[in-house]
């Protein structure tokens, strides 16, 4: 007998996650989330988005932030693609097409006690600053985000630590929302997060890569440019002159060269800086040559996509259908659990 039930087939699991639109991504993207994405998705259901109303809740106010948001949805997205997510396994799609995310926030908002939301860290420390983010909005987040998920009965969370809370919040509303409306016959999984490798990139220097802090050397940088900033880094601050010896741990290209280079090129630098063998030019060459390597096939779907933007709107609006027949499926039982299904 056809059931009408949801229950999964057992072998593939759901991955849900979202990213708030900040535009052309970085190094620092890939190696902490994108090319996790990508081993997930030979394995897993994924639903990948763009969090667009997540980005409203702090940049609501400028029209000059507002009027960014749709250009860095498509650079985004494009590199997600340009990474190597392929629509053809993961589910792709942005947050703000999908109403269905806003209904199930509603419902759950009703049980879902303000005490829960206003521990959340995060909250307290940016209402604190004042600056209008004080806002309903900004209270609702993680529930919002933990509509997300749920709708999708996503099991694994793939985030960042920073987003851990926002994870355990989700498994309370879940445990709570199946307590009190449907007991017998829990509707919503809890999901559990899969903590990104704590690994975080660093930046030109030294500390972690991030677009704000202007340290990043985006995917698509041209090699001219990713060159140049490599050339420009700082380096030891004690190594003033060629033969003056170096120390790599003092040095913000030393991490970057942990992540990109072979046991041989490190062996290589650590000797070489210490004894002065090498200059500082000469131990960035393979580095600049190894994101250059790395780049390139990024460079190659992207400009592929670059050259038929219908092409990503088409793979999103693919995605948003996708997504939607999921979602609708969970708002049917939520709405039917809380005696809504007149
Ligand atoms: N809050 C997340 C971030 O800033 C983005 C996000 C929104 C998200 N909804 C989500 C992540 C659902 C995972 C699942 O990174
Ligand atoms: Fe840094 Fe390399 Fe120069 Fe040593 S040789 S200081 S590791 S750039």
């Amino acid at each position: 007998m056809p059931t009408e039930s949801s229950s999964k087939p057992q072998a593939r699991q759901r991955v849900v996650s979202g990213m708030r639109p900040t535009g052309a991504l970085h190094l620092g993207h890939f190696h902490g989330v994108l090319k996790n994405w990508v081993r997930l998705q030979t394995m897993h259901d994924c639903f990948f988005f763009v969090a667009d109303w997540h980005a409203l809740t702090t940049q609501y106010r400028d029209k000059q932030d507002r009027s960014q948001i749709e250009g860095n949805v498509y650079d985004m997205v494009i590199d997600w693609l340009a990474a190597g997510v392929d629509p053809e396994k993961a589910t792709l799609f942005i947050q703000s097409r999908m109403p269905e995310h806003a209904e199930l926030f509603t419902l759950l908002a009703m049980s879902t006690p303000t005490a829960w939301l206003e521990r959340i860290p995060g909250y307290k420390s940016q209402a604190d600053k004042g600056r209008g983010v004080d806002t309903y909005g900004l209270l609702g987040y993680p529930l919002l985000q933990a509509a997300d998920i749920l709708i999708y009965k996503g099991d694994h969370v793939p985030v960042g630590e920073d987003q851990a809370a926002h994870v355990e919040l989700t498994r309370e509303v879940a445990r709570r929302f199946n307590h009190v409306y449907s007991p017998a016959d829990p509707i919503l999984p809890e999901p559990r997060e899969l903590l990104t490798s704590n690994s975080r990139l660093t930046g030109l220097d030294g500390r972690k890569m991030s677009k704000s802090a202007g340290n990043a050397i985006a995917m698509r940088d041209a090699p001219t440019i990713v060159a140049g900033k490599i050339r420009t880094m700082q380096t030891d601050p004690q190594r003033v002159r060629l033969h003056d010896a170096g120390e790599p741990a003092r040095c913000p290209v030393w991490p970057l060269h942990q992540v990109y280079s072979d046991p041989l090129t490190l062996d290589w630098i650590e000797q070489g800086c210490r004894s002065a063998g090498i200059g500082c030019l000469e131990c960035k060459q393979p580095l600049i040559e190894s994101i250059h390597k790395e780049q390139q096939p990024w460079r190659e779907r992207a400009d592929e996509y670059l050259a038929k933007p219908k092409q990503v709107q088409w793979i999103v609006e693919m995605g948003t259908e996708r997504a939607r027949v999921v979602a609708r499926k969970t708002l049917r039982e939520v709405r039917s659990a809380m005696g809504l299904a007149y």
